[in-house]
């Protein structure tokens, strides 16, 4: 399948490549889910098989647990790694001041346990995941099963006082049925347009009975990595500022690209 992939495939592809490079020998590292991470994990296996790169990974998903053990990397739980040098993870959507949406594929609670176990936390995104205010993407909302409907009119109803454009939420579904997350629960998305105070939601959503937790990510990541189609990467650090280029040479090789499970 090498040479079909589109720009989009090859920006997140980019991406991924280019935050392998922060994994380092003796390294306890984050991996997250979703098709930028998937690239990432392929990205280390490689390197793990050519190079001899030694790290521990700790999976945000089943889905990403069997990905990394299938590219042989040496996968370990959160509570054996009990803290992280890094966690590399995609996003749903991006703010200027590295704020997040995630959870588009249903990962977003052990992502968020994840990314905050972690000394540093990368984002790997193409470039349409930016966005001038969060909320143009559903904002994932995990919730226990029981009463589900309750919780749902509870956020609802809270979300009138709130500042933000739509207030219709729905609950993620798998076919015929609700989509059910690794941990057991429902996960709600809520179509709010734009989010005006994304901090606010965030605590608010999380003080209601019913939910686990939410998509927003404030304050955790520290630095995005944005590919491009045409190889090039930009390197954003919110810590210290700064802003760098990087271009990669685009070779697609054949292990890394064939069967993409995500
Ligand atoms: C999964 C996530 C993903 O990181 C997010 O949905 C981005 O996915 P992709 O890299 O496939 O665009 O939060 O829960």
């Amino acid at each position: 399948m090498t040479g079909d992939l589109s720009p989009i495939d090859k920006a997140k592809f980019v991406a991924a490549k280019r935050a392998a490079d922060f994994v380092e020998d003796g390294m306890r590292v984050g991996l997250g889910t979703g098709s930028t991470a998937a690239w990432l994990v392929r990205c280390l296996g490689e390197m793990v098989r050519d190079e001899g790169l030694k790290f521990r990974g700790v999976p945000t998903s089943t889905r990403t647990a069997e990905l990394a053990r299938d590219v042989g990397i040496q996968v370990v739980s959160l509570d054996e790694a009990k803290w992280l040098d890094l966690t590399i993870d995609g996003a749903d959507e991006f703010d200027s001041d590295l704020n997040l949406i995630k959870g588009g594929g249903g990962a977003l609670l052990q992502e968020k346990i994840v990314a905050t176990a972690s000394d540093q936390m990368i984002v790997i995104a193409d470039v349409g995941k930016e966005v001038e205010s969060l909320g143009t993407f559903p904002l994932p909302v995990e919730v226990i099963p029981f009463g589900w409907q309750t919780t749902q009119a509870l956020i609802e109803e809270t979300l009138i006082s709130m500042d933000v454009l739509g207030r219709n939420s729905t609950m993620r579904m798998n076919g015929e049925v609700p989509f059910i997350t690794d941990e057991g629960n429902h996960i709600l998305d809520l179509h709010l347009g734009r989010i005006g105070n994304p901090r606010q939601m965030a605590m608010v959503l999380n003080q209601m009975p019913g939910v686990v937790e939410n998509g927003l990510f404030i304050d955790i990541c520290d630095m995005v990595i944005l590919g491009y189609g045409d190889g090039r990467v930009e390197l954003r650090d919110i810590n210290e500022g700064t802003v760098e280029h990087d271009k990669l040479d685009f070779v697609e090789s054949d292990n890394l690209f064939t069967d993409l499970a995500d």
